[in-house]
């Protein structure tokens, strides 16, 4: 593939970027609209922290009402400071990731007691912090502090390489890109222009059947000048996910209580709320079969949930018993109505599902 040149200046691709969010921008509830933003309202850092690590590997639409909740039980960052962990990761459960939790409150601590409670204006003061990487660290910047840092993201990796068809595979093409979108971004506005970026991704230069007709850089999109659009990005070949086993134990007293554990704080899902497992890792296979039950019950299988995370997919047989005698065992037990209500994450409401199907259908998961 030649290599990738700018059809048009990066001012003209601003500025018709801009004008296009003038109109279109989302209302999202973290963000100062364009004309609030033009009155002179300006960001406040803690929501745009806040939802910028909540939008790492989460969708928009999955993040709002956790952003709202959040928000609304912790208004500031001391206020989150002040908060228990354990609240922390309990509002948090269903986000998945569960170490960005973990950051999130680290972060929160740091911040108030480091920095008098205001969050660092530049990217390398926001990167010392803990969880915010080079693309928080941008996103921030840009969006908060009004600074021209490169904010560069999956979306905005879309509407680059198509732009310029920038042909090198992802992940080396990174830093090309990084380029472009850093010569594009604009002194003036550059928090606005990163998310009318993200909006032109997520709404219009979308992965599949972009919507081309409607885009405000259309005219200066190589990709769409050739008729290759959703041939970029180019990627990769993904490597198949290992499948790891393990099983997991419904423990169900005679009045329809469940016991539940505190999962150990160290490792995936660290210090989350679940039934009982066997101990696999990303690594390694746990215990299969109802031989490696906690302890002695008459388990039935209930069929294999499938799990997928990051670097692996999980595939756990679940087990359930009725016990007649209280075992030998941590945690406690959660009754039929507050089981619904316990902080457990997805792959544990599967597990529970796998024995209860009707548990969780309706109502948010
Ligand atoms: N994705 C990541 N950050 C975002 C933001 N600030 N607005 C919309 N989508 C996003």
């Amino acid at each position: 593939m030649s290599s990738a040149k700018p059809s048009k200046t990066a001012p003209g691709i601003a500025r018709q970027l801009l004008a296009w969010y003038d109109r279109h921008a989302r209302a999202l509830p973290w963000r100062i609209s364009p004309q609030d933003r033009a009155q002179g309202v300006v960001a406040d850092p803690y929501r745009v922290w806040l939802s910028e690590i909540m939008l790492q590997q989460t969708t928009v639409q999955a993040v709002k009402s956790y952003f709202d909740a959040f928000v609304k039980r912790w208004p500031s960052v001391a206020d989150l400071a002040a908060a228990e962990t354990e609240d922390v990761m309990k509002a948090w459960a269903g986000l998945g990731y569960y170490s960005r939790a973990r950051n999130l409150k680290l972060c929160a601590d740091v911040v108030a007691q480091d920095h008098g409670g205001q969050f660092p204006d530049t990217e390398k003061g926001l990167l010392a912090l803990p969880g915010i990487g080079p693309y928080t660290a941008a996103a921030i910047a840009a969006i908060a502090f009004d600074r021209p840092a490169a904010v560069v993201d999956g979306n905005i990796e879309r509407v680059f390489t198509r732009l310029f068809e920038i042909g090198t595979p992802l992940p080396s093409a990174k830093s090309e890109i990084r380029a472009f979108v850093a010569e594009a971004t604009p002194i003036d506005r550059p928090g606005d222009f990163a998310q009318a970026l993200m909006d032109l991704g997520a709404t219009i230069c979308t992965p599949k059947r972009p919507a081309c007709a409607l885009c405000p850089l259309t005219d200066d999109c190589q990709a769409r000048q050739s008729g290759r659009q959703e041939q970029f990005p180019v990627k990769l070949p993904k490597k198949a996910k290992p499948v790891r086993l393990g099983a997991a134990f419904v423990a169900e007293r005679s009045d329809g209580a469940v016991l539940l554990v505190k999962r150990p704080d160290k490792g995936l899902l660290g210090g989350m709320t679940g039934i009982p497992t066997t101990n696999w890792t990303v690594r390694a296979d746990g215990g299969t079969g109802a031989k490696s039950a906690p302890f002695e019950a008459d388990w039935r299988s209930k069929g294999v949930i499938s799990h997928v995370f990051t670097h692996f997919e999980l595939r756990l047989e679940v087990f359930h018993a009725v016990v007649t005698h209280t075992p030998d065992h941590e945690g406690w037990w959660s009754d039929s109505d507050s089981l619904t209500g316990e902080a457990l994450p997805t792959v544990m409401k599967k597990a529970l599902s796998a024995a209860f199907p009707a548990l969780f259908r309706k109502g948010k998961t």
